[in-house]
């Protein structure tokens, strides 16, 4: 008798068949069965807000609702209604004092679809996209386009941003290198030198292909840009390098900066000849932005007095629960507790580094990452979202700390729960 050769068939493709599933989605979705079935826990992984304590802006709240009373409900253009990408040149211009031509503007439903399309767009399969590790969600997109993604490690001592002369020896095979600033997960920004010196990086490269190779592209994702803190600058590398225009692409939404993740408007602006194929790709998927969500962001990002005075209050509270947590686990570390964390400079992230592996507690012993995790929510009662799940080693023990849902009278609770949790540790 012999062995009959078993073929396992995939009824799918075979990306399809290795997508990886959000690892913060399915942490998050376990917190929140937990709390639904009545146990209290911060939940404190998924990059989103809690309306109940950062609501939309009224104003724009009021705009949804005129539009869909004045009936904007059919198909809006494949680029965007001209209103909205006509406010976003001139918000563009006022926020950054970068001039966009609206032809120049692709808006779809949030940030997603642009990351997506934008891969789509340069990316041949095979080719090599160079990216920091950690970092949000390069690997998928990735995967999606067939790309062969690098990942650069990143340092604590630099505050996890990639540095220049780390990227350097990746670029010469690469199409793509993927930057976001203010960085998802680490709340922290490129500095004005170490940015520049990327952009001279790419701008060699592209001179030294002279046309007779695809350029080298930049995707810079700033869809926390309007959340920096005091002392915390946002830098652009159209800004610092003009020459880079023809390489850019710019990836923004009203996501995260008016905490509007649920209304799915974003947009992306660059080299023309890069977004019209962005476009096509997009009016294929279908994936606009809600036409009454366009037209109401247009009139609400027009309304300058209601955006400013908006986005002072809301940086405040964010920064309110970034700096309060920051000084509490600082108070701990002094007082010799097993965690440290890095100053926030922006977005709703707080990077905190959590050293328990080897720990015990009882006849517990906390062997693996995945174990500090459970840890961390079965007796501190905090979820958090360890840097593993943006690709990067767990060597140190460092996490993200989301405060998108996190009640300003709970940020002193947070410290003790953590501190709870430590004071069980029996080495
Ligand atoms: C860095 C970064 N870019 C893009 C997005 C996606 O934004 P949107 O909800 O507009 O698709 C996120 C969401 O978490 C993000 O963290």
């Amino acid at each position: 008798m012999h062995n009959k050769e078993v073929t396992v068939v995939s009824k799918t493709s075979r990306m399809a068949s290795r997508l990886i599933p959000s690892e913060i989605i399915r942490l998050s979705g376990e917190i929140n069965q937990r709390v639904l079935s009545g146990e209290s826990i911060f939940n404190l992984t998924i990059g989103d807000f809690d309306p109940g304590i950062f609501p939309l802006p009224k104003a724009l709240h009021l705009a949804i609702r005129r539009a869909y009373d004045e009936g904007m409900t059919n198909y809006p253009p494949a680029n965007g209604v001209v209103p909205l990408r006509k406010a976003l040149s001139a918000h563009i211009e006022r926020r950054m004092g970068l001039s966009t031509d609206p032809e120049d503007i692709l808006v779809s439903s949030g940030a997603r679809p642009l990351i997506y399309s934008l891969y789509k767009t340069i990316v041949d399969p095979g080719d090599v996209v160079v990216y920091p590790v950690p970092s949000w969600n390069n690997n998928h997109y990735c995967h999606l386009s067939a790309a062969q993604g690098v990942a650069v490690e990143t340092l604590a001592s630099d505050e996890f941003m990639p540095q220049a002369e780390a990227l350097g020896p990746h670029l010469e095979n690469a199409s793509l290198l993927a930057l976001c600033s203010p960085q998802n997960p680490t709340g922290t920004v490129f500095s004005k030198e170490n940015l520049r010196s990327i952009c001279k990086l790419v701008l060699e490269e592209n001179r030294r292909r002279a046309g007779q190779r695809k350029p080298l592209y930049v995707m810079y994702d700033q869809i926390y840009q309007e959340l920096c803190m005091p002392g915390t600058q946002h830098e652009h590398p159209l800004i610092l390098e003009p020459a880079m225009r023809d390489y850019v692409v710019t990836i923004d939404g009203m996501s995260k900066a008016f905490a509007a993740t649920g209304i799915r408007v974003g947009w992306a602006f660059g080299p023309r000849e890069v977004l019209t194929k962005m476009r096509a790709i997009l009016s294929h998927v279908g994936a606009w932005a809600p036409k009454p969500e366009q037209m109401a962001s247009a009139w609400f990002l027009q309304n300058i007095p209601e955006v400013d005075a908006y986005l002072d209050g809301f940086r405040a509270a964010v920064g309110r629960r970034l700096n309060g947590l920051y000084a509490d686990i600082l108070d701990l570390r002094q007082s010799g507790y097993p965690i440290d964390a890095i100053r926030p400079g922006a977005a709703i992230y707080l990077t905190v580094q959590i050293p328990w592996l080897g720990r015990t507690v009882g006849n517990r012993r906390l062997d693996q990452v995945s174990d500090v995790a459970d840890y961390l929510i079965d007796q501190c009662k905090v979820g958090l979202v360890p840097f593993r799940a943006f690709g990067a080693p767990d060597a140190g023990g460092w996490h993200r700390i989301s405060v998108g849902t996190l009640r300003e009278e709970d940020i002193p609770l947070v410290g003790k729960a953590l501190k709870q949790g430590m004071d069980q540790f029996g080495d």
